[in-house]
């Protein structure tokens, strides 16, 4: 048996403008992972069978529609492996909560091109594992900007840009956090489409927009790379305000944030394609459990508590 984790992620800063060549930051969530484990079939058997408990499959590859995702991503990895008859059995298992901004279906891809690259004798290359990924989140979203494969595949904070190599950043101090996950799973694709129409209406007003979003990016990362946190929180609200501007935020959301100010965030922001998914807040160590339980009063269904290495 072989088998191989692959972790979720979050978007600290600039998220929408980065699908418009603008930078964004962001980081791994070691917390939250999907396991794949890969056997063989017994002797005579071949093909491909897949079960995952959480996404209710239980399948034959051949039995996938053909704009699957899941399947896309099984048969990039053969021909990357240049497997041609394959006897594998595949378990899928996640704590990655499904659509909300946290990269569950990037991780699933990533954690399948390691368990499939180990299992069967090819191991992929961190390039390939993510360039797979990015293919097929084209798929889930039509115009992604390869951000969630990136990060996810590198398991590091980055600072990245479309098109180009990612950077790693280096925190100078641990960055807490708190995830807030809201009562709206939101796919992200509806919320990319959303900036997109906007944006063909009102270019000018748009690519404003995308240029301070890109602004309060450039800032946010010398605030990282100095340690300072409540700069850094300021950065995060100011972010957030321009994320509700592009119109991706929505009341609870809004609700969310305001409740871990409130309880002592030092800033807090709406984190992926917003519509639904997930809020971050940056919390002083000693405040996570206050932000973690005005997070839940304000109606969070889950929070999960992570940080960013020094
Ligand atoms: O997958 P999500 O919801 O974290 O969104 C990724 C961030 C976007 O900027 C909204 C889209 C993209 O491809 O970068």
């Amino acid at each position: 048996m072989t088998s191989a984790r692959a972790p979720g992620k979050i978007i600290l800063f600039g998220e929408h403008a980065v699908v418009y060549g603008r930078p964004a930051i962001a980081a791994p969530v070691d917390q939250i992972q999907v396991t794949v484990r890969v056997t063989g079939l017994p002797e005579h058997q071949s093909g491909v069978r897949v079960r995952s408990p959480l996404m209710g499959i239980d399948s034959e590859l051949g039995e996938f529609d053909g704009d699957d995702p899941l399947a896309a991503a099984l048969y990039l990895i053969l021909e990357e492996t240049q497997t041609e008859d394959p006897a594998l059995q595949i378990q899928i298992e996640s704590d990655i909560p499904i659509a909300s901004g946290l990269g569950s279906g990037a991780a699933v891809t990533i954690a399948l091109a390691r368990a499939l690259g180990e299992h069967l004798n090819r191991p992929l290359s961190l390039e390939q594992q993510s360039r797979i990924g990015y293919k097929v989140d084209r798929l889930h979203h039509g115009t992604p900007s390869g951000i969630d494969n990136t990060v996810i595949t590198y398991g590091e904070p980055i600072y990245f840009v479309k098109g180009q190599e990612p950077q790693p950043i280096k925190a100078a101090a641990v960055v807490p956090l708190v995830i807030a996950i809201s009562s709206r799973p939101s796919p992200t694709s509806e919320s990319v489409a959303l900036v997109r129409e906007r944006w063909l209406e009102d270019r000018p007003a748009y690519e404003d927009m995308f240029d301070a979003i890109g602004h309060v990016v450039d800032s946010a990362r010398e605030d990282l790379q100095s340690g300072k946190l409540p700069e850094l929180g300021t950065a995060m609200n100011a972010n957030h305000r321009l994320l509700q501007r592009l119109g991706v935020s929505t009341p609870e959301l809004d609700t969310l944030t305001g409740a871990a100010r409130a309880a002592g965030a030092d800033g807090a922001k709406l984190s992926g394609g917003g519509l639904g998914g997930n809020v971050i807040a940056l919390v002083a160590d000693g405040k996570t459990a206050d932000v973690a339980d005005a997070f839940q009063r304000a109606g969070a269904v889950r929070t999960i508590e992570t940080r960013l290495r020094a």
